[in-house]
């Protein structure tokens, strides 16, 4: 079986799909950038993983070099243009030089394909990437998995305040969002790695929910009320949005909420979902997943 590369071996993402992999039995190649001597210890002499070290803004021709025996690459990368895009195109015309047969770009989302460029900042530099990847000998394929379940609850996202005690939502509530945890995206995505012939795009989900169901199942599963707070209409999300947007240089200052839009205007939700096609994964459910966050 070929070797699997991972860049974004050291983060969240990165880390669960070394782990998928080497559950598979699969033989991993992790990237790990220079200096990042806490990353490069957690992974360290773990049985069937080898540590190289590089950046995927390096030289296309030193990235090439750590891609010898590679079947697929897999990037769990998480930065700017200057990464997703640049270092991305880099990785993948490294790969090209290597022979790689495929690479799992660092899409990990709703179906991004669907979005304008204005929709989210983030997601933008995703597609940007698509287009700068242009035709390549090596097989591209998006691992969509909908909104990761361990986030959506973080203060970040401006729904769950649990202090107060509320739930603050945009828009009716009543858009079905594909969800699913980061560990569960990995498990699908070491399937999608092994599987020689999954197409451009792959969209699987743990569950679906409306934000009014996500606001029920939080409740059940933490034993608390949630107040809910309706905070207007998707319209008023744009403008909101917009306003943050004209005071602000900082990403971060809007960035849930693009995420918030997207979600609820269902304009990226996904037409189909290949679950099916990897029966091997049995994720775990919304409810469940919070039961078990929430009282751990
Ligand atoms: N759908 C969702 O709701 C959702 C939620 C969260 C994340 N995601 C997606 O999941 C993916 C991974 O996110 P994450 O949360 O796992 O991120 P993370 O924990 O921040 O990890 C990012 C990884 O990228 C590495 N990295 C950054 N720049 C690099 C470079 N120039 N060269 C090589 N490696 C580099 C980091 O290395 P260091 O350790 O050295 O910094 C780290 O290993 C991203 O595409 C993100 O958008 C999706």
């Amino acid at each position: 079986m070929p070797i699997a590369f991972v860049a974004g071996a050291t983060g969240t993402l990165g880390g669960l799909i070394v782990e998928s992999l080497r559950r598979r039995d699969v033989q991993v190649r992790a990237l790990v950038r220079p200096g990042n001597a806490e990353g490069r210890q957690a992974l360290d002499g773990r049985p069937g993983v080898e540590v190289v070290e590089g950046d995927i803004r390096d030289s296309v021709d030193s990235l090439g070099r750590t891609l010898d025996g590679v079947g697929v690459v897999i990037s769990a990368v998480l930065g700017d243009a200057d990464v997703i895009v640049d270092g991305q195109v880099n990785l993948l015309r490294a790969a090209e030089k290597a022979g790689v047969a495929r690479f799992i770009p660092s899409d990990f989302s709703y179906d991004l394909f669907r979005l304008d460029p204005d929709d989210n900042a983030y997601s933008n530099l995703r597609l940007e990437a698509h287009k700068a990847f242009g035709e390549s000998p090596v097989a591209v394929t998006s691992v969509l998995p909908g909104a990761f379940l361990d986030v959506v609850h973080q203060p970040y996202f401006e729904h769950v305040d649990w202090e107060a005690g509320t739930f603050s939502y945009w828009g009716d509530g009543d858009q079905p969002i594909e969800f699913t945890s980061y560990a569960d995206t990995a498990e699908w995505t070491a399937e999608v790695a092994l599987d020689p012939t999954p197409g451009p795009t792959v969209r699987v989900a743990a569950d679906i929910l409306t934000t009014r169901g996500l606001h029920q199942t939080l409740e059940r599963a933490s034993g608390r009320r949630l107040e809910p707070r309706r905070l207007g209409g998707l319209d008023d999300l744009k403008a909101e949005i917009e306003r943050r947007k004209a005071g602000s240089t900082n990403v971060f200052d809007y960035l849930a909420l693009q995420y918030a839009w997207v979600m609820n205007t269902g304009k990226a939700s996904f037409d189909r979902l290949d679950n099916d096609r990897y029966p091997g994964v049995e994720p775990t459910r919304a409810e469940e997943f919070y039961r078990r966050a929430l009282n751990s």
